[in-house]
């Protein structure tokens, strides 16, 4: 409807439990179009099998009390059966970008996301959608599949959102304990040092891997699931760093898995 009206429609995807980066993706979509539609929805084709899951946080009511807010005109909050109906059979999967970072220990989740993702713009049929940089694989899978599957939509990323000491913000920092949280931060203090060290002529990216991985280890609780340095489009692993190069980390910090990432620049 507000399509054939002639509007211009923003898209953001969330799975609920709001907080200030999703805030920000509902401005950058608000800035750009006139009408802006968010969907909260948990969605399962994208959790693996002992994921979060069933425990995953949810806020209905606050979240849309949030949205409103920020002047979001509607909120599509599907129930399971309504997505996935009896039978479901049909998933979009992406043959190369999945393979890479999160993708390793989280086979099924780029072939949710893409799958759920695809299914949101049908039914919303926006004109952008914003995606946020904390999620760097996520967006650029979207990207790839927007281009592949010739989708009439324009992807925007949006920078990663921080609490005041740096810890990218995400629902699931509401699972860390005051201890774990201060764990959390090795992430982005990691991806700084690695700046630095990027900064003082350090290019190999071997011995940045390393440092950063050290840094992480000295906090207690904290189990390294990746951390690599790659090209920004194909995450393809960098040897030598010679252009702007992806750095990207998953760590899990007690029972959480926290991720970050950045552009180390060439200074
Ligand atoms: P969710 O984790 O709820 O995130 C929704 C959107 O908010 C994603 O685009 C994510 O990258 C962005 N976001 C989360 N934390 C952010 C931060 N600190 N700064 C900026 N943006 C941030 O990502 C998903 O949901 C799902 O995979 C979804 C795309 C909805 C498909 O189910």
């Amino acid at each position: 409807m507000i399509r054939r009206s002639g509007k211009t429609i923003a898209f953001v995807p969330t799975m609920g439990f709001l907080h200030e980066g999703h805030l920000s993706l509902m401005r950058e979509g608000r800035n750009r179009c006139d009408d802006v539609v968010i969907s909260i929805f948990v969605n399962p084709t994208q959790f693996g099998p002992g994921e979060d899951l069933e425990s995953y946080p949810r806020s209905f009511e606050r979240d849309c009390e949030l949205a409103e807010k920020q002047g979001v005109n509607a909120i599509f909050a599907p129930n399971e059966k309504e997505l996935y109906g009896k039978n479901f059979q049909t998933y979009v999967k992406l043959e190369d970008l999945p393979n890479h970072l999160c993708g390793i220990s989280r086979p099924v989740h780029f072939r949710g996301v893409a799958t759920v993702v695809t299914k949101l713009f049908n039914i919303v049929k926006p004109h952008f959608a914003i995606f946020g940089q904390k999620d760097y694989q996520q967006v650029a899978v979207i990207r790839q599949m927007v281009k592949d599957l010739n989708f009439d939509i324009e992807i925007v990323g949006h920078p990663t959102v921080r609490e005041t000491d740096g810890l990218a913000m995400s629902s699931r920092n509401s699972y860390l304990t005051p201890d774990q949280r201060v764990s959390a931060l090795s992430l982005y203090a990691s991806l700084k040092k690695a700046q630095t060290l990027l900064e003082n002529g350090i290019t190999d990216a071997a011995e940045i891997i390393r440092a950063a991985s050290e840094l992480i280890t000295s906090h207690p609780g904290t189990a390294i699931d990746y951390i690599t340095i790659c090209d920004p489009e194909t995450l393809a692993d960098m040897e030598t760093i010679s252009k702007p190069a992806l750095m990207a980390l998953a760590v899990k910090v007690g029972k959480t898995r926290v991720i970050d990432n950045m552009i180390l620049d060439i200074p």
